[in-house]
């Protein structure tokens, strides 16, 4: 495994740029339930009811809950040697960005900084009539000064991501020499599109997950293990 860790840290090393993107599996060490799996939120929950605008219209306050419950999970969670991997590697890069289906914030506690979140902030509301967007205050009535009812800023099913960011990720893809993908199933759009996109524009690509996925194949070098196990070991090789 060493000579993985080798080759993946020489990659990193003679990135230009480096585009990373993550999902929920990098979390899952700080202790944040994933979404698929045998242990994932969608077994036991169904995202019809909790996670598309239409259950928001049927029943605000299950909604709520159900976010309100997460909040808990990750305001009790710290960033893992994983994400902290992530902050060092930004520090070390000439060039880089880090695109996120995560809604934790963890990423940005962890130090990093070119933070785009593809899925929004579990941590911010937004106006379902105004689109105001302000940070959630928890006990206050979730309203907005204009009278419209606050939602979690979270993309739910059916809805489109925020444009600017997804512009941003393909502007950057296309100039950056080396992609990470780390802990994602990689079966969810625009998400899914990043390694096929990254493979046509010549990136070397290297994937981290607990098990191989449907790109695993596809990609330079596929590591399979523990985010937070696997990422400081390949720094080692960095410094
Ligand atoms: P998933 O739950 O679909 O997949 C998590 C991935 O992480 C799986 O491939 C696991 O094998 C892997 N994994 C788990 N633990 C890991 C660890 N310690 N180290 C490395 N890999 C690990 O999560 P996402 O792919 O992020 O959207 O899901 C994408 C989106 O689907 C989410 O953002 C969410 C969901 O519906 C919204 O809520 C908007």
């Amino acid at each position: 495994m060493n000579d993985a860790y080798a080759q993946a840290g020489g990659l990193l090393k003679a990135a230009r740029a480096l585009f990373v993107l993550t999902g929920a599996g990098i979390s899952a060490e700080s202790g944040i339930p994933t979404f698929r799996g045998p242990d994932g939120l969608w077994k036991n929950y169904a995202a019809a009811d909790l996670a598309t605008p239409e259950a928001f219209r049927r029943d605000p306050e299950l909604v709520w809950e159900w976010y309100e419950w997460r909040q808990s999970i990750i305001r009790k969670a710290r960033p893992n040697p994983a994400h902290e991997a992530l902050a060092a590697l930004e520090k070390m890069s000439a060039s880089f960005f880090l695109l996120t289906q995560n809604v934790d914030g963890l990423h940005r506690r962890a130090g990093s900084v070119k933070v785009f979140e593809l899925h929004g902030n579990i941590f911010r509301t937004r106006c379902v009539a105004c689109g105001a967007l302000a940070d959630y205050r928890p006990g206050e009535p979730r309203f907005c000064p204009c009278g419209g009812r606050l939602r979690p800023d979270i993309v739910w099913f059916g809805e489109s991501i925020p444009a600017p960011v997804w512009e941003a990720a393909l502007a950057f893809l296309e100039r950056c020499d080396t992609v990470l993908v780390c802990g994602t199933s990689g079966t969810v759009w625009p998400a899914a599109l990043v390694p096929p996109i990254a493979r046509r524009y010549g990136s070397k690509i290297i994937e981290i997950n607990l098990e191989a996925t449907p790109i695993s194949k596809t990609v330079d070098l596929s590591l399979l293990g523990k985010a937070g196990d696997i990422l400081p070991e390949i720094m080692k090789f960095l410094l």
